[in-house]
């Protein structure tokens, strides 16, 4: 049976895990449940986990028994002690000169996601080639530079002893017992070791294992290179942003985690009543962009059965659309998925199954995960963050209380996750869809549940909040969330604010 499951699964381009396959042959008619599971997916992964199978399970089982049910789970009871304090942290400037939203006719486009493209199966060819395009497409924007104008092969590099330039990827990274740094810098020809001294100001340059960087240095007999610059594909310094002709606005929340215990029922009420009645800027908000983890999903990691309030992940997403269905109707929302929600977790992800986008009104658009939209002509690019566990742990320094600084890392490596083989899982797909190839006017993550906005070279930043209060696993990892902020901004400035429920 294990090799009928298996040929199953080749002939449709897809592999399983061992476990995976484990839980299968379990089942009572193994075939059936593997031709279950491969419909539940919009694209089939490529590998096949247990967690996927779980997942599947799940909204088959809720698909069934849908007819009969009736979603009373309501977010009305509070789950936290007393609610913050709503700043009036938004400048009157701000709140009154936003275009109403109901003059604004909808111009929203998404403009790249892997949603129904997806080509990889998980060869070692694939993983060449993803690898190839990540070298070549950063390379050029490095060799694009006027810095990183004139490098040369490594294999050609490596022969010289005066000043060579070369553009590499990084494939290790690692401090030596007296505080030099060494990088192995590989290209399609060879690889080189990279000194930099203790003493160059380079030293403190956060570089990780797998970003693509050009090296400026003097290369010695034993083909060792001694940094003098280092050059990151990063952005143009000076930009512009469009400026739209009407001062359209865009909220963007992330991380609402319906379905957790811990999920803020009583700022969510809140949100929802200003975003419904309130103010002039509630009323200039015409889209509203959500970043992932939009439900706490189910078999995320172990033991969440006991942090969930509904241990359905249908029923989540039931609950969710009926939270958005509150909205006033002129509010356009797009909807990303994270690694709590219901498709594959390699990067990058395809929008929400079909089936879950069916119980949500046609007010809401789903995209992938990452996914650049442009709105108005303004160039907004979302990504759930989940690389940025990857950034904490490799880089001393970055924090999850400052995504911005794990950002605008990203955009100087011009790459939302980096680092290969960390916790980030990564689809080897033909493209490195993770690559940030054009320059987004607007740059969005969520995932650490942090709130920021900020500015990186003429980009927006914006990191946007949670609806969930402390988990009991980030208490362990004395994590403290900063939910129930809500960015806004507005698309004829650029202007960024914060809003606190
Ligand atoms: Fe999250
Ligand atoms: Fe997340």
């Amino acid at each position: 049976m294990r090799d009928r499951i298996l040929h199953f699964l080749t002939e449709r381009g897809s592999l399983a895990e061992p476990d995976a396959i484990a839980y299968l042959l379990k089942q009572e008619d193994p075939l059936a449940s593997v031709a279950e599971v491969l419909r539940s997916f919009q694209e089939p992964p490529f590998v096949i986990t247990l967690d996927d199978i779980v997942r599947a399970g799940a909204i088959g089982r809720a698909a069934a028994s849908r007819v009969a049910k009736d979603v009373t789970w309501q977010p009305t009871v509070p789950q936290v002690g007393p609610p913050t304090r709503v700043e009036a942290s938004v400048p009157a400037t701000f709140r009154q000169s936003g275009t109403p939203a109901t003059d604004i006719a909808e111009d929203l486009r998404i403009l790249k996601d892997i949603t129904g493209r997806s080509t990889c199966e998980g060869t070692l060819g694939d993983f060449s080639r993803y690898f190839r395009h990540r070298y070549t497409t950063l390379a050029r924007i490095v060799r694009s530079r006027p810095e990183g104008a004139g490098a040369i092969e490594i294999a050609h590099a490596k022969r010289l002893t005066r000043e060579v330039k070369v553009i590499g990827i990084v494939r290790d990274v690692r401090a030596t017992r007296n505080g030099h740094r060494l990088i192995e810098l590989e290209d399609e020809t060879d690889t080189a070791n990279v000194l930099v001294l203790a003493d160059s100001s380079l030293v403190s340059d956060p570089i990780v294992d797998d970003e693509v960087i050009g090296v400026v240095g003097k290369g010695n007999d034993r083909g060792l290179i001694i940094a003098k610059s280092i050059i990151h594909p990063d952005l143009p310094t000076a930009r512009t942003f469009p400026r739209t002709e009407d001062r359209i606005r865009v909220a963007f929340m992330s991380d609402i985690h319906v379905g957790s215990r811990s999920f803020l029922a009583d700022r969510w009420v809140k949100v929802r009543n200003w975003i419904a009645n309130g103010d002039e800027l509630a009323r200039s908000i015409r889209y509203l962009i959500v970043c992932g983890d939009v439900v706490d999903g189910i078999g995320v990691y172990p033991r969440q059965d006991e942090d969930l309030l509904l241990d359905d992940v249908y029923a989540q997403y039931e609950a969710l659309a009926s939270m958005l269905g509150e909205l006033p109707d002129h509010l356009r929302v797009v909807l990303l998925p994270g690694n709590h929600d219901a498709v594959r977790p390699a990067e990058p992800q395809p929008a929400l199954p079909v089936p879950v986008q069916k119980l949500f009104d046609s007010n809401v658009v789903f995209a992938g995960n990452p996914c650049t939209l442009s709105v108005h002509g303004v160039r907004i690019l979302g990504y759930h963050g989940r690389s940025m566990d990857d950034f904490v742990s490799a880089l001393p320094g970055m924090t999850y209380g400052k995504p911005l600084d794990a950002m605008r890392e990203m955009l100087r490596k011009r790459h939302l996750a980096p680092i290969y083989g960390g916790k980030t899982p990564i689809a080897p797909e033909a493209e490195d869809h993770l690559i940030i190839d054009a320059v987004p006017d607007v740059f969005v993550t969520g995932h650490v549940h942090a709130a920021a906005i900020g500015e990186y070279r003429g980009v927006v930043l914006v990191n946007s909040s949670t609806w969930q209060g402390q988990t009991s696993y980030q208490k362990m990892h004395n994590i403290e969330p900063m939910p129930a902020r809500l960015p806004v901004v507005d698309l004829h400035t650029g202007e960024a604010v914060m809003k606190v429920f």
